[in-house]
């Protein structure tokens, strides 16, 4: 029994390693996201976020890199979509200008956007799938 249950997680541990190598930026989905995503972030995002994601002084915080966004995806993802206020931390510095929402970005847009973001300048979080976003948006406090 001890055995059965240490191969169950022998096998477990494989369908773990099996999906994160999956995600990796060689598969043609992911790239796809990415430069879709890159597109649409330079579009939606770059005015303010700068195009290498560094921010604007205390105006704009940056996300390149972001201890904020790499610890909230499911707020970053309710902020591209509803916008944001108040205060918030970023790399121990804070910032508090209101952002302002697209509501007009779609699930997939939000995914692509955040496949992109979350796998540049340091940030290595795999494909976001368009699930997560549904969940996430589902979830948004306000
Ligand atoms: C008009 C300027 C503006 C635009 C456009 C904008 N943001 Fe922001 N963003 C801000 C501001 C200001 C904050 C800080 C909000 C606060 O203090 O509550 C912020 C916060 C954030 C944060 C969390 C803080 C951090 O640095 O990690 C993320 C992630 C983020 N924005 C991503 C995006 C993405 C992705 C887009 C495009 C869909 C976008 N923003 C569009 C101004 C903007």
């Amino acid at each position: 029994m001890r055995h059965l249950q240490l191969s169950a997680f022998g096998l477990w541990l494989l369908a773990i390693g099996f999906s994160a190598n999956s995600c990796s930026s060689r598969e043609p989905k992911f790239q796809q996201y990415f430069v879709e995503g890159e597109q649409l972030y330079l579009k939606s995002c770059g005015n303010c976020h700068q195009k290498d994601g560094k921010g604007l002084a205390l105006v704009y915080p940056p996300l390149s890199p972001s201890d904020f966004m790499e610890d909230n995806m499911e707020d970053a993802i309710c902020m591209m979509k509803k916008g944001r206020k108040g205060e918030m931390m970023v790399n121990g510095k804070m910032f508090n200008q209101p952002m302002p929402g697209v509501p007009s970005l779609t699930e997939l847009e939000i995914a692509e956007i955040a496949t992109y973001i979350y796998n540049s300048w340091g940030h290595e979080k795999g494909m976001v799938e368009v699930s997560q976003v549904r969940t996430a948006l589902q979830k948004c406090a306000y």
